[in-house]
């Protein structure tokens, strides 16, 4: 039997290459040796975004079809809405009770995500609501509802999945050994810096290039992506080094050319403008494909629909069993 994968994304917006390369193409190779379940985490998006549901409505259709044109399959991952699987919400309810309110507020990735939230949650977070602060617990139960073994999730995660594996323990040691500690694995890939050179690719960052940008909307971010400073005149050298648009030529287009650019760039035989319309052209190749399928998709609605529709049936059947397991434990069986 293929060990049980589980990952989840909040549907809250479009995909950028920073998911793509830190996430995306990671998924596509683990779809292959696992049986592989792919959450589409619409009540989770709802703990900050509860003021907004048509935005998450409208993201549960757009980030299943970002994925698939990625090059997800449908017979091998099982896509499903979090919200379609009521079990997931009741073993949260039970989950609770294992928790104490200062490990969650001790939880790095939900202390970060606070801060960042201010407008939403106050200045020293004293408007946080009990599901925002609760959402370690949630994930727990996404995880453990289907006997994830395996989590692969960015580096912000860890300490959610530690504290999955904490649920976990204090589950089996009181109502005896029913859950399955899971394993976080990293993405390999390296984190994908912005457009303006931020370590970090952010849709509120705005600083990604997205996998659904027009032509237009690409040239116009490569077109204002940094560049050496240094540089002023077109055939003044350079450093590649520093130069976004060198680090995205890096990143999709063939090593010949990266290593022609980078010489180039060097000598000062190359001026940053036919730099970034070379970049625009390799970018467009790059996501020529994804793009291609994304459309077959938007024109087939009722495909993506029902690839949810399947996948959602096969979790709750998953879910169902898991269910049966926890409650004999807990002795609510009746
Ligand atoms: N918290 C994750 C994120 O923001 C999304 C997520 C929801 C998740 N449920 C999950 C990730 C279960 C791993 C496992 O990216």
């Amino acid at each position: 039997m293929p060990k049980t994968i589980l990952t989840g994304l909040r549907p809250t917006g479009n995909l950028h290459l920073g998911h793509l390369f830190g996430a995306g193409q990671n998924y596509v190779k683990l779809q292959n040796d696992y049986d592989f379940y792919l959450e589409i985490a619409d009540v989770q998006a709802l703990t900050d975004n509860f003021n907004n549901p048509e935005k998450v409505r409208k993201n549960v259709m757009e980030i299943t079809i970002d994925l698939l044109s990625i090059g997800l399959n449908p017979e091998k991952v099982h896509f499903f809405i979090q919200s379609r699987i009521p079990e997931i919400a009741e073993l949260t309810v039970f989950y609770s009770n294992l928790v104490t309110v200062a490990r969650l507020e001790r939880n790095p990735t939900v202390k970060t995500e606070i801060a960042q939230k201010k407008d939403l949650f106050g200045n020293n977070g004293e408007s946080i609501t009990y599901g925002f602060l609760g959402y370690p617990v949630s994930q727990a139960a996404d995880i453990t509802a289907f006997d994830g073994e395996i989590v692969p999730v960015g580096e912000d995660q860890l300490p959610l999945i530690e504290q999955c594996r904490e649920i976990v323990r204090k589950f089996n040691s009181i109502y005896g050994k029913t859950l399955k500690e899971p394993d976080a694995i990293l993405s390999n890939t390296k984190r994908v810096k912005g457009l303006d050179g931020n370590d970090k690719m952010g849709k509120s960052l705005g600083n990604a290039i997205f996998l659904n940008d027009d032509e237009k909307t690409i040239t116009k971010k490569i077109m204002s992506a940094v560049t050496d400073p240094q540089k002023i005149k077109k055939d003044d050298p350079a450093n590649p080094e520093i130069c976004m648009v060198y680090y995205y030529h890096n990143l999709i287009n063939t090593k010949r050319n990266t290593e022609k650019i980078c010489q180039e760039c060097k000598k000062g035989s190359r001026g940053c403008v036919q730099c970034k319309k070379e970049l625009i052209e390799a970018m467009n190749n790059f996501l020529k494909p994804i793009k291609e399928k994304r459309a077959y998709y938007e024109e087939h609605p009722e495909k993506v629909k029902e690839i949810l529709e399947e996948g959602t049936k096969k979790a709750k059947e998953k879910a169902e069993q898991q269910m049966k397991k926890v409650k004999e434990a807990m002795k609510i069986n009746y």
